[in-house]
């Protein structure tokens, strides 16, 4: 039975995954350090079930902080690395140090955890590296340009695996996460916040006037792409993750709305620093490489995430 250690297994998508590979027959071993991005109980309610399954065992450490003990990595296979402190908004001014720590720190002891042992680690990149991108669709070799502290520190932690690459022979796969929604989705991002303020009642604040659009991409089809990239990837290969679903968010509020049954009010604040206008994946690479594709397109995923929120009308369950 393959066993994997995954970081930040108590998070939105290191959680889906972590589920996903015991659901395959995988044990586990997640490590995460419940940091105080977000609340707590979140993610102990996205571990809830793993908690149960005999064949994960968590550890609950700061990766930054303290190198994991020698034990930890007995029997692993390969590293999902998906820890990080995410979100652009909170990675300016005095917030950047933490991003500098759960970000760079923790991917660098990770690298030399993972180097000195040969393991594989699939790395939880970010489209943010691309910032307002050179070219729509993107693709993997279009120069980085990040235009947030957070795509900084995610570009840097790529090249750190890079030159790890080099130093140690680590073998590593970064992915290029485009916008990723669904069931437990952090409370920061756009879906989260619209569905409950469709569940409350309450205004929907959008950052901008709406016309910023995004490749959407359905959680359990990044975290396919993050398993097939453990099994089938060349060492040191990049690629876009990327839904093929892009929309702006004022077309995303007309279709939750539909979905829901209900009217959102919506109230148009300041465009946030650091986000960009577009993101688009070119997604060639890993489709011809990994053979992996999107299958959720964003009206079925955002009516998996509408009906985990118990917010879907009744008619379109
Ligand atoms: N959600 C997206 O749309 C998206 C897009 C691009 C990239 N990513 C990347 O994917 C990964 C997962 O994102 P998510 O949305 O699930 O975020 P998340 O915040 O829900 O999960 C990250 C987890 O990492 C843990 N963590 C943070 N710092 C740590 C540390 N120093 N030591 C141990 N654990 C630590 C947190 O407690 C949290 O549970 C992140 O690396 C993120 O940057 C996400």
């Amino acid at each position: 039975m393959p066993r994997y250690l995954v970081t930040g297994c108590a998070g939105f998508i290191g959680s889906t995954l972590t589920d996903s590979l015991l659901a395959d027959g995988c044990e586990v071993l997640g490590v995460d350090a419940f940091t105080d991005y977000y609340d707590r109980p979140a993610k102990e309610e996205a571990l809830s079930g793993a908690r149960d399954h005999p064949s994960f065992t968590l550890l609950e450490q700061d990766l930054a902080a303290d190198p994991l003990p020698e034990h930890a990595l007995e029997g692993i296979d390969g590293i999902f690395h998906l820890a990080a402190r995410p979100g652009v908004r909170a990675s300016w001014g005095a917030g950047f140090e933490a991003y500098v720590s759960d970000n760079i720190l923790a991917t660098h002891a990770i690298a030399d955890a993972a180097g000195a042992r040969g393991l594989r680690l699939v790395f939880a990149s970010s489209s943010s590296i691309y910032g307002d991108a050179l070219a729509y669709p993107t693709a993997e070799d279009t120069p980085p340009s990040p235009i947030s502290p957070y795509g900084v520190t995610k570009l840097a932690c790529e090249h750190l695996l890079a030159a790890h690459a080099r130093d140690s022979g680590l073998e590593h796969v970064a992915l290029r996460y485009f916008t990723v929604y669904g069931p437990r989705q952090r409370p920061d991002m756009a879906f989260t916040r619209l569905v409950a303020a469709l569940v409350d009642g309450t205004e929907f604040e959008i950052y901008g006037d709406g016309s910023q659009s995004r490749d959407f991409t359905f959680v359990a089809d990044a975290v396919a792409a993050t398993i097939a990239a453990m099994h089938e990837a060349p060492p040191g290969a990049t690629y876009n993750v990327g839904g093929g679903s892009e929309a702006a968010l004022r077309d995303v509020v007309a279709l939750v709305e539909e979905l829901a049954g209900r009217s959102l009010h919506v109230r148009y604040g300041e465009r946030a620093a650091g986000d960009v206008k577009r993101t688009l994946a070119d997604t060639t690479r890993i489709r011809s490489e990994l053979g992996w594709r999107p299958r959720t397109d964003l009206r079925a995923g955002l009516s998996a995430q509408l009906d985990a929120a118990g917010a879907l009308a009744p008619s379109t369950g």
